[in-house]
């Protein structure tokens, strides 16, 4: 399944998560609808109402569990993101992990900073220590979303060194067009886990087969995306606020100079391994330029103030 494809963009919206099983991802239908439904609902799509915006009601985790036996009869989609270099993919935590997950960090909101960062603007983060936090560390470990995961990007792959990051999009914030900055010699797979949403900011992206993806991103949903393959942003929050957390997948233990210069970032002490001298990847292809005129119509038309820019995540 085509994941993210059509001219016009996709009208994701929060209602969707009720009929896309966990396990699978979905595809965009046209129009470019956006969020007001969606972000007046819980995870799950419907059950939560506004009160459910931010944590998943017990009627969302009954849906997901639903999801979730409707996903495993279908199966997944290997090596989608491969593919595609970007998919959508709704209920992704089983239900009592994410709500786990979400209480962790909403326990942790008071320590967000604000972020130097030339493509986001006015977003707030958080690196989070796995000591600091064991029931996000340990349900992105764990071996059933790992089995998701090597699903979705057709290869093994395993939670990277690399810290979590608790981000919080307020109102005003937003990020621009930009490609993911590859921090492996393998370019790393990168996860950002919606954790509340009661935005009206929708993600774009671009795929490798020219398609075009617009997304509410609902709770529990994830966008995961192959660093250097698909270009795509977060549109400014003009109500409400998202909150996600941002962890990245590798095949390969094999790190960048990029890795070590965004791990300082961080503010977390550097690694044994982080070299004395700059060290350039090796045999990896130059980026392909960005085709800012196939973006055209609606939002996303033309490159925008981060045209062109590189990010890590
Ligand atoms: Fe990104």
């Amino acid at each position: 399944m085509r994941v993210g494809l059509g001219g016009g963009g996709g009208g994701g919206g929060g209602g969707g998560a009720l009929g896309v099983p966990r396990g699978g991802t979905r595809a965009m239908g046209a129009g470019g609808r956006g969020p007001p439904a969606g972000a007046r609902r819980g995870a799950g799509g419907g059950a939560g109402a506004a009160r459910g915006a931010a944590l998943p009601a017990r009627g969302a985790a009954r849906g997901a569990a639903r999801g979730a036996a409707r996903g495993a009869a279908r199966g997944g989609r290997r090596g989608e993101v491969d593919r595609l270099g970007v998919a959508y993919v709704p209920a992704f935590l089983p239900a009592g992990e994410f709500q786990a997950v979400c209480e962790e960090c909403r326990a942790l909101r008071g320590r967000l900073g604000s972020e130097t960062n030339a493509v986001a603007h006015g977003r707030r983060v958080l690196p989070l220590e796995a000591a600091g936090a064991p029931a996000t560390y340990g349900a992105f470990r764990s071996p059933e979303t790992l089995r998701r995961v090597v699903s979705l990007v057709g290869k093994d792959v395993e939670l990277g060194e690399f810290p979590i990051e608790y981000r919080m999009y307020p109102r005003g914030s937003s990020m621009d067009w930009h490609l993911d900055e590859a921090l492996y010699a393998d370019p790393q797979y990168e996860v950002v886990l919606t954790l509340e949403n009661t935005s009206n900011s929708v993600t774009e992206w671009k795929d490798l087969e020219g398609g075009r993806g617009r997304e509410w991103t609902e709770p529990n949903s994830a966008v995961i995306i192959r660093a250097e393959t698909a270009v795509h942003r977060v549109t400014a929050v003009g109500r409400g606020e998202r909150s996600i957390l941002k962890l990245l997948y590798t095949s390969t233990d094999e790190k960048l100079d990029a890795f070590h210069e965004n791990w300082a970032r961080t503010g977390l002490p550097a690694l044994p391994d982080a070299p004395q001298k700059p060290r350039k990847a090796k045999g990896r292809p130059p980026l392909r330029p960005i085709n800012w005129g196939r973006l055209g119509g609606g939002a996303g038309r033309g490159p925008g103030k981060g045209a062109g820019k590189r990010s890590a995540g």
